[in-house]
């Protein structure tokens, strides 16, 4: 399941390098059975699918990532996932990021118990510094509501993430926190 998916280019992009030149077999190739694709916006979740390009495989639910996800409940349980992955959607979510922990509240009960949550999200302070350019599409982006992540950190996402995981990885790359996230608390 892929939360945000926007345009759909990680999926599609991971895809492409799996399919290599000959198979299109992506269940064989240990990618995917089925995928689920989360967005607020029904625009972004059909042309995402539409660059994934599996359409039988494919999913879209018009969700709020904040809200417990309208999914249909299997055996009377959540349905749950192999991976979960979040990319670059946190730092687009408006509130203090003790709020923005929410989301891996919900998701979890998502997960399989061997399953892996997994993302990144651009922070607002950290031990790096914004570049000029950087620094000017924080401004502006912030400004006008497309992100709100100034005072987004990697402490504050590993200790959310702490909270409903057992095992918790992370690592920043320029900006960026990339993390990872497995066995959930149940
Ligand atoms: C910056 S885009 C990231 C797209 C994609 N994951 C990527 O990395 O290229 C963020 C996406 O999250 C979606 N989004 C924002 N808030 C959301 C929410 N509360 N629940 C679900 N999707 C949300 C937006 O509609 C947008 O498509």
């Amino acid at each position: 399941m892929d939360v945000g998916v926007g345009t759909g280019y990680f999926p599609a992009a991971t895809l492409k390098r799996r399919r290599g030149t000959s198979s299109s077999d992506l269940e064989s190739n240990g990618v995917f059975e089925h995928l689920t694709l989360v967005d607020l916006n029904a625009n972004s979740l059909s042309s995402a699918s539409r660059r994934i390009g599996e359409p039988k495989r494919t999913r879209c639910l018009v969700a709020d990532a904040f809200n417990p996800l309208p999914l249909p409940l299997v055996d009377g349980k959540p349905e749950q996932f192999e991976s979960i992955s979040l990319f670059y959607l946190l730092h687009c979510l408006q509130g203090p990021p003790s709020s923005k922990g929410k989301i891996f509240a919900h998701l979890k009960h998502h997960l399989v118990d061997g399953g892996v949550l997994f993302g990144a999200t651009v922070l607002g302070k950290g031990d790096f510094r914004h570049n000029l350019f950087s620094n000017g599409l924080m401004w502006f982006y912030n400004s006008i509501g497309l992100f709100d992540n100034w005072e987004d950190t990697e402490d504050c996402f590993v200790e959310a993430l702490t909270a409903e995981f057992h095992e918790v990885e992370s690592k920043v790359i320029g900006c960026s926190l990339l993390f990872k996230a497995s066995k959930p608390r149940r």
